[in-house]
């Protein structure tokens, strides 16, 4: 797997020599607690992002809580999906990107110098608005990424990918034509398939990138439920247009408006009783 270095952003953000390491023990401290925690697992401060000389990310600063899902909310273009690959370094592959400010997960700075690409998305895994699988099996796209990652055993790839697919609430479905290929599956299963892949290599937190907007209102239910049922486990960031999405399967909610954090909080507060007029209007349709 290629790992490319960002352009430019070297200079721009702090650096300590430390490198990325996991913090199971952290982290299984402050959710036994309760079965509940506030803890913050992903946080961004004074984030900017250029693209070339154009800002599309302004000063952004934000606290994700620990396996609660968060939604970000904002008019096409105002830079959601931008935000969303600054939180795993997908934008390190666009060539020209800059970035200045700090983006810690578990307390780690994940621009700093000599850190692990590969374990960061690793652990922060992604899903897009369109359905991707692999031109391979659906058990192959499974295994896929835990075999790059070394896993050699038979036994424990099909342990690994029937689990993934059951927590994508899609094993049923496919047990009978594992190795059938992906693309004759239709495409919700090819969504749920991708959450499954995404699944299989342990991440703590998933990206969804308008996961269910390409999809029908059955299979969007769907992956709602799915949604509900992984924030057990996982924390999630999801981008959606849909406003009804985001108040059903949201517990915080964040607007976003031209490059800039308008508001943030729960998502009750965002979508019944907003501080900001610019909020009000974009969940009330009101916006021109
Ligand atoms: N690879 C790129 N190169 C240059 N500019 C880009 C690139 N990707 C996004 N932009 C610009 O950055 C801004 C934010 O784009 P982004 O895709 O993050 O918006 P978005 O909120 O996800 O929109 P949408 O709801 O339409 O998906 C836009 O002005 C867009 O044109
Ligand atoms: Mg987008």
């Amino acid at each position: 797997m290629p790992i490319m270095e960002p352009p430019v952003a070297e200079e721009v953000v702090t650096r300590s020599p430390a490198v990325f390491t996991q913090a199971p023990e952290v982290r299984a401290e402050t959710s036994s607690k309760n079965g509940s925690s506030n803890s913050v697992k992903v946080s961004s401060r004074d984030l900017d992002l250029f693209y070339g000389t154009k800002q599309a990310l302004s000063k952004i600063s934000l606290d994700i809580v620990e396996r609660r899902v968060t939604a970000l909310i904002g008019p096409s273009g105002c830079g959601k999906s931008t935000y969303l690959r600054t939180l795993n370094r997908m934008n390190d592959l666009i060539p020209g990107v800059r970035i200045a400010g700090r983006v810690e997960i578990d307390g780690i700075d994940i621009y700093q110098r000599g850190l692990d690409v590969v374990e960061l998305r690793k652990r922060i895994g992604m899903v897009f608005q369109k359905s991707n699988p692999f031109p391979k099996s659906i058990w192959e796209n499974v295994a896929y990424g835990p075999k790059v990652l070394g896993e050699r055993q038979k036994a424990r790839l099909h342990e690994i990918v029937e689990t993934s697919l059951q927590k994508a609430a899609i094993w049923e479905e496919v047990k009978d034509r594992l190795h059938h290929s992906a693309f004759g599956l239709s495409g919700g299963q090819q969504q749920r398939l991708c959450i499954a892949r995404a699944l299989a290599v342990e991440p703590d937190v998933l990206l969804m990138d308008e996961p269910a907007s390409a999809l029908d209102p059955i299979s969007t239910a769907k992956i709602e439920e799915l949604i509900f049922n992984l924030k057990k486990n996982y924390t999630i960031i999801i981008v959606t247009h849909n406003m009804q999405q985001a108040a059903r399967v949201s517990d915080t909610t964040a607007f976003f408006y031209m490059g800039e954090l308008i508001e943030v909080g729960d998502t009750r507060d965002i979508f019944t009783n907003p501080v900001k007029k610019q909020t009000e209007d974009y969940v009330t349709g009101r916006f021109g």
